[in-house]
């Protein structure tokens, strides 16, 4: 084969649009997407069907989604270069992830522990969506044959699951998914809240210290940070699980400065907290001010957004149609003539 007919990887990948889209999605996932369109054939979906499993306010649900795709596309996603499709628009996925749901057992899904954070919060409206979420997450993946998924830390649980449904299905069936190896970045797998740096960076924190959105104002960045929860000692080293508040700092900003983290501990040896927090609330804000402006040009337009999406549905559509109508064929439903 020649490099222009050898077949690409495929990749695919999603975030929910259930609260802001923060510094942590990009580091954990988006960074990778923007780096691995270069050289896979990649699929980017906005994963609306999932975050409706949390009740959405419609006006400001509708607002977000716009939000998230102009943020996908001011971060670097370039859909020349592969395909921006929202979930929704592609009926597959739930066909597939009802067809999943009667190979995924109840014991596994009660293993999940997003499952099990998410109906232990105080007042949480169990539903059996919020249980069901990580079968719908494998339709996404098996659907389009993906081989790599990029994800944070937290999602390696449901890629694992993924991966069980796909092999129990084909030992049954033949061949009929591919399966899925999670790619997870070696630096800001996990990056940490703010405010309680043993726990993750979260959207659905109710803190909202805890967390940086990639529209936040300067101001607020740098507030955010200087109010981050370090520790009594003053020694600026990456120690993630005796200073974990110090080494997320560290962590960020040597994502989004460039700099080694060995080079930053030398260089601000014997500096405070302060300059540490300042540091890194500058990078943060150097790195958003051209994601930021990019994103006030292109969310004006709601037509183009609309544009880019039925485009990257119809791609997806016609990706996704061979894989659904195969496993549809291997059970023995009738053909659709
Ligand atoms: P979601 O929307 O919670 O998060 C989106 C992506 O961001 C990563 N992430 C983090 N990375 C580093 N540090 C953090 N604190 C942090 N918080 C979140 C997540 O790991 C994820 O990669 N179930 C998925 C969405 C999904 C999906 C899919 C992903 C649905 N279908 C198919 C991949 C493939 C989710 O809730 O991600």
């Amino acid at each position: 084969m020649t490099p222009a007919t050898a077949k690409r990887p495929i990749v695919l990948s999603g975030i929910q649009p259930s609260g802001q889209l923060l510094i942590s999605h990009y580091v954990g996932a988006m960074r990778n997407w923007v780096a691995m369109q270069e050289s896979h054939d990649s699929l980017f979906m906005l994963v609306d069907l999932h975050a409706i499993t949390v009740r959405q306010n419609p006006v400001e649900f509708r607002a977000r989604c716009y939000d998230f795709v102009a943020l996908y596309l001011a971060c670097g996603l370039d859909p020349k270069k592969n395909t921006i499709f929202v979930q929704s628009h592609v009926s597959a996925h739930a066909q597939l992830g009802w067809l999943l749901n009667c190979y995924a057992h109840m014991g596994e899904l009660e293993r999940m522990t997003q499952f099990k954070d998410k109906s232990s919060r105080p007042g949480a409206a169990i539903t059996v969506g919020l249980f069901d979420y990580p079968v719908l997450m494998a339709a996404d993946i098996l659907l389009y044959q993906a081989t790599h998924v990029p994800v944070g830390a937290d999602q390696k649980q449901h890629l694992e699951l993924t991966r069980d449904l796909a092999a129990r299905f084909n030992h049954i069936y033949g061949a009929v998914f591919t399966i899925p190896e999670p790619f997870i970045p070696e630096t800001g797998a996990r990056i940490m809240s703010l405010q309680d740096p043993t726990k993750k960076m979260s959207k659905s924190d109710p803190s909202e210290g805890s967390f940086v959105g990639l529209l936040d104002e300067p101001k607020t960045i740098l507030k955010k940070f200087k109010r981050a929860v370090t520790d009594s000692d003053t020694d600026i080293r990456f120690d993630g699980e005796n200073k974990p508040g110090v080494s997320n700092l560290l962590t960020l900003l040597s994502i989004f400065s460039g700099e080694s983290i060995p080079a930053l501990e030398s260089r601000l040896s014997g500096q405070g907290y302060g300059t540490l927090k300042v540091q890194t609330a500058e990078a943060v804000i150097a790195f958003l001010e051209p994601i930021q402006a990019q994103f006030r040009a292109l969310r004006t337009d709601e037509a183009a957004l609309d544009q880019i999406l039925a485009d990257g549905a119809a791609k997806a559509r016609a990706r996704a149609e061979p894989t659904l109508q195969r496993a549809f064929e291997v059970h023995g439903f009738l053909p659709r003539r």
